[in-house]
C-alpha cells in the first residue's frame, strides 16, 4: 500500500452512531454517506454501517448506485436534485426519490404507472434554504397532488436547515415553524401523514431537539466532527481518522537554499528538511503552505515551502529524523479544525477533499 494513507477507525464511528442514537431516541437515524462518506471511503464505511442504519443518505444517484453495487440493500434516499432521465435508476435499483418539484412528482407517477411498479418518494419542502424543494407557501397543493399519485408511496417529507449551527437560532426556528405549518396540512386535509418526517442535520440534532421528528440526518457528527466550534455539545463524538504518511527523504539543507517551488521559504540556518509523499493532489491543500504542521513521534514540526502536487516538506530543525519515520498529517492532536483554519475553509471541505488517491485502511479498536 502507498505509505500515505487514511486510517479509519470503524469502532469510533460506531461509538459516534451509538451516542447520536441514544440522544435522539426514538427517532430513526439516516447515516449520510455522500461524498465518499465525508472522505472516509464509502467502500469501507458503507458495508459496515448499512446494517446498523435505519436509512442511508447520499447526494447523487451515482452514489446510490455505487452503494447498490457494493451489495447494500438498506433503503437509500437520494437527497439531491435529479434530471428526468435519471428517474429509471430509481425504479431499477429500489432507490428512494426526493421529489423537489411538481414536475418530478408527475414524471415519477407517469413512469411508475407505465412500469407497473410503485416508487418510494420523500417530498422536499424548502422552508428557507432557497435550494431544493417546494416552498412552504406552495406546499398544500403539492401535498394534495402527491396524495393522488396512486403509484407513489409518499414515505417521507423533509426540509433542510440553512444555519442550524448559528448562535442566533431565529432563522432555524422560522424554518421549523414553516415546516410545522406544512405538516398541519395533512390533518387539515385528512391525508395520512408520511411515516418519516425529517429535518435535522448535525447542527439541528445538537441545537434544535424539536426538529428531530421521526428521523435525523447527521452527517459530520457521525464522523466525529462538530458542525461549529461554539455549538452546544450534548453528544460526545470523536473523529475517526488518522492521515498518515512516512518520510521518504531526509537531508540537511544550507541556509542559503530556499525550499520548494517559488522559493518562498529559506531556512536561515542549517536545518533538516524532510520530504513527505503527499500533496495537494491528495487534498492536502496548497493554501496551507508554510502554515501547516505535522506530528512526528507526537511532536509538532512546521511544514515549509510550497506544498507540491505530490510532496510536502517539513522542517525538522536539528533533529535527526531519518527516512522511513511515520508522519501524522491529521489525527490525534492535529485536528480537522486546525487544517480548516490553515486552509481558510471549513471542516466539511477538509474531510471531503482527501483524495481518492489516498488509500483507506479500516481498523477496529
Ligand atoms: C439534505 C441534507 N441532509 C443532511 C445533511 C448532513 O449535514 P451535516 O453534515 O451538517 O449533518 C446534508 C449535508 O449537507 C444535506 O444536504
Amino acid at each position: 500500500m502507498r505509505p500515505t494513507y487514511l486510517e479509519v477507525n470503524l469502532s469510533q464511528l460506531e461509538q459516534n452512531l451509538a451516542a447520536i442514537r441514544s440522544q435522539v431516541h426514538p427517532a430513526k437515524v439516516m447515516v449520510i454517506l455522500k461524498a465518499n462518506a465525508y472522505g472516509h471511503g464509502v467502500e469501507g464505511v458503507a458495508p459496515f454501517f448499512a446494517p446498523k442504519a435505519d436509512y442511508l443518505g447520499v447526494a447523487l444517484v451515482e452514489e446510490a448506485l455505487h452503494l447498490r453495487r457494493l451489495g447494500i440493500s438498506t433503503p437509500i434516499l437520494v437527497l439531491g436534485g435529479i434530471l428526468p432521465e435519471q428517474l429509471p435508476d430509481f425504479f431499477d435499483n429500489g432507490l428512494t426519490l426526493t421529489v423537489a418539484s411538481p414536475m418530478i412528482l408527475d414524471l415519477a407517477q407517469v413512469m411508475a404507472v407505465s412500469r407497473g411498479k410503485r416508487l418510494k418518494v420523500h417530498l422536499k419542502i424548502d422552508t428557507g434554504m432557497e435550494r431544493l424543494g417546494v416552498r412552504e407557501y406552495e406546499a398544500e397543493p403539492f401535498i394534495i397532488r402527491s396524495a393522488a399519485c396512486s403509484q407513489l408511496e409518499v414515505e417521507g417529507i423533509f426540509t433542510h436547515f440553512a444555519n442550524a449551527e448559528a448562535k442566533d437560532q431565529s432563522h432555524p426556528r422560522l424554518q421549523l415553524d414553516r415546516f410545522q405549518r406544512v405538516l398541519s396540512v395533512y390533518e387539515k386535509r385528512s391525508i395520512p401523514r408520511p411515516k418519516l418526517v425529517h429535518a435535522a442535520n448535525s447542527a439541528a440534532v445538537l441545537a434544535l431537539p424539536e426538529s428531530r421528528f421521526d428521523m435525523v440526518r447527521p452527517g459530520i457528527l457521525f464522523y466525529g466532527v462538530y458542525p461549529a466550534r461554539d455549538i452546544e455539545k450534548p453528544i460526545q463524538v470523536l473523529p475517526a481518522i488518522k492521515w498518515k504518511s512516512r518520510v521518504v527523504h531526509s537531508k540537511v539543507t544550507q541556509p542559503d537554499r530556499p525550499v520548494s517551488y517559488g522559493s518562498l521559504w529559506k531556512p536561515g540556518r542549517e536545518t533538516r528538511i524532510l520530504t513527505i509523499p503527499c500533496g495537494y493532489a491528495d487534498g492536502y491543500f496548497r493554501r496551507m503552505s508554510t502554515q501547516a504542521q505535522v506530528l512526528i513521534g507526537g511532536k509538532r514540526y512546521p511544514q515549509v515551502g510550497r506544498i507540491c502536487m505530490d510532496q510536502l516538506m517539513v522542517n525538522a530543525g536539528s533533529e535527526d529524523i531519518p527516512a522511513g519515520e511515520e508522519v501524522l498529517l491529521l489525527g490525534d492532536d492535529l485536528t480537522v479544525e486546525e487544517l480548516s483554519d490553515w486552509t481558510g475553509t471549513n471542516e466539511y471541505e477538509v474531510l471531503t477533499s482527501i483524495g481518492t488517491r489516498v488509500p483507506r485502511s479500516y481498523v477496529r479498536e
